[in-house]
């Protein structure tokens, strides 16, 4: 405490600004993560930040399942990791009881009800940059805090006073940030400066951030304690919603009162498909990535992955030609199933992705610009988290959850103390026209009142012979869908134990632009020349992933596998 008001006084900012100071910290990626794996018996939380996985190890221990686990992780990291945690953003839940019943959540984020198609464009038609990526008007209606409750009402065994309670108390008392996060904290974006507080009075903001700094969040406590005492009305309604208001009518943004007390999630039935004997349980639309998953693993499940080897140049080639075709459906044919028809069962038709694999070259690479999306017959930056949770009675909650960007707008709700997100951008603002992953889309994911814009966030729980398998998920933009398939495939096709599937340099290609992006030294330089020689565009970038995954073992342990490109911390008992 002593070490905050220290740090308060020399920069002599409220705590407001010290979290927009916290959030920008954690998304400048660096040294490997400490990560705590291993093998236990009775439970397991794997998050993006030792303090959240804390959390969800205490609400176990205390007698609370995995949904109740989920929660109190949730508004935790909303807490120690706020770049990507949130109770401003949304989300997506897979969920598998002990007993075999699954269910899917979808919390994820509206457009107000006066957003309208063209409103990124300028005069000419043409995409404002950053108008859908920074500040008030780039915000879509929260759904997180919605979530969180009716994940609770269904599924909850602790009372809501006693999940939300962690939170408050990081809040409060604050929490020590690790090295990662003084690192970021350091290095503050002067953007996030300009949106909020219009001017220059954080220019000279010292670098006195070290591992070990405590950071108190006073506004944010006082939040979540309202949202602790009213539950969803305590952030739809009252004084949180006129605060978002009040922001929204300082920085011209879209979302009013009647959006807020609007806001529902919304159960959907999860996607399932099969894959080398295995069952896949996963997130469908809003999300693209479940179809695309389970697209994916029906496109390569014909070819001997594993007599090929991991990140072999075979297995590269048939898994990027696999990539480019499931993206270029992805841009097409999905979108809010509210809104848009999505052609579900003709793209999980095993037929249909062998048929879109039968015009691959081995001799070549084939051009993105001759593959179109497939015809269906009859048809009418980045920063997210994914947390992976079992309790002692087998209950797998898989979350995906983010404010899109790390921190999301930029935007902190004057007085509430927490982020508002920028997941406005995950629409198509123009057909053709790339969002800040790269990712294009037309109709499907046009903009239009009270719609979600489609995501890549792909929760995943896997079953083995009927039983719980494994339990996966991770932020990662684009290559959330990739890194979730390449993690399955490392255990089922290559044998990897969960640590190291999770840690294994991973590739990615989206169709468009046509270019294969690879962690360094994904795959030898070989495999590099000979997949450079029929064409391939081979690019080395930054991490790909932040994968938190369990894996139940044969022997009837809980395996963890928690990202070491992050904090990432796998805790059990
Ligand atoms: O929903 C989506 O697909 C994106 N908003 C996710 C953003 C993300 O993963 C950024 N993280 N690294």
């Amino acid at each position: 405490m002593q070490r905050t008001i220290k740090l308060l006084t020399k920069l002599k900012i409220s705590s407001t600004l010290i979290v927009l100071v916290i959030v920008f910290a954690s998304c400048v990626s660096g040294q490997l993560g400490k990560n705590n794996s291993g093998e236990f018996k009775n439970g397991m939380v794997v998050t993006a930040h030792p303090e959240a996985s804390k959390v969800g190890i205490y609400i176990l221990k205390k007698g609370g399942n995995a949904v109740d686990a989920a929660v109190a992780v949730q508004f935790a990291l909303a807490v120690v990791y706020p770049n990507a945690g949130n109770i401003g953003g949304g989300g997506f839940m897979v969920y598998r009881s002990a007993k075999g019943e699954v269910n899917a959540l979808d919390f994820r984020e509206k457009a107000a009800a006066s957003a309208s198609r063209d409103m990124y464009l300028d005069s000419a038609g043409n995409p404002v940059v950053d108008k859908s990526l920074f500040g008030h008007l780039a915000a879509g209606v929260p759904g997180s805090v919605a979530g969180m409750v009716e994940a609770h009402q269904k599924y909850g065994k602790l009372s809501w006073r006693e999940v939300v309670q962690p939170a408050i108390d990081l809040a409060e008392n604050g929490f020590k940030i690790t090295k990662r996060q003084s690192a970021e904290l350091n290095g503050l974006h002067r953007k996030l400066m300009d949106i909020n507080i219009n001017g220059t009075a954080m220019v000279n903001l010292e670098s006195t951030w070290q591992e070990n700094s405590l950071l108190v969040q006073t506004e944010l406590a006082n939040t979540l304690k309202l949202i602790q005492q009213k539950g969803k009305a305590g952030f739809y309604e009252g004084a949180v919603a006129d605060s978002i208001v009040a922001e929204m009518q300082r920085g011209k943004g879209l979302i009013t009162k009647e959006d807020l007390k609007n806001y529902r999630a919304v159960w959907r039935k999860p996607i399932t498909g099969s894959y080398r004997g295995y069952k896949i349980i996963t997130m469908p639309p809003t999300s693209s990535g479940g179809i695309a998953l389970i697209q994916l693993l029906q496109s390569v499940e014909p070819y001997p992955l594993k007599k090929w080897g991991h990140n072999s140049d075979s297995t590269v080639q048939v898994i990027v030609e696999a990539e480019r075709r499931v993206y270029a459906d992805r841009a097409t044919h999905l979108g809010d199933p509210d809104f848009y028809s999505v052609p579900q069962k003709e793209l999980l038709d095993p037929v249909y992705n062998k048929r879109r694999m039968a015009n691959f070259n081995w001799a070549a690479a084939t051009p993105s610009d001759q593959i179109l999306a497939g015809v269906i017959k009859g048809k009418e930056s980045e920063e997210t988290t994914h947390f992976s949770i079992v309790d002692h009675e087998g209950n797998a909650v898989s979350i995906t959850t983010t404010l899109n960007g790390s921190y999301g707008s930029l935007v902190v709700v004057k007085g509430g103390g927490f982020l508002l997100n920028n997941e406005m951008d995950d629409f198509s603002v123009k057909p053709g026209a790339p969002n800040m992953y790269g990712l294009v889309g037309g109709e499907a994911n046009a903009i239009a009142p009270n719609k979600r814009m489609l995501s890549s966030m792909t929760p995943t729980i896997v079953e083995k012979e009927g039983k719980l398998f494994m339990v996966v998920g991770t932020p990662g933009g684009s290559t959330i869908i990739t890194s979730v398939f390449q993690t399955i495939i490392n255990v089922v096709d290559f044998d990897m134990n969960m640590q190291v599937a999770v840690a294994a340099k991973k590739f990615h290609h989206q169709w468009l632009p046509d270019e294969v992006y690879v962690e360094k030294d994904a795959i030898d330089s070989l495999s590099t020349q000979k997949l450079e020689a029929k064409g391939y565009k081979i690019i080395n970038r930054g991490a790909i992933g932040r994968v938190d995954a369990i894996l139940k073992t044969t022997w009837g342990a809980y395996q963890a596998g928690a990202d070491p490109r992050g904090d990432d911390t796998a805790l059990g008992y």
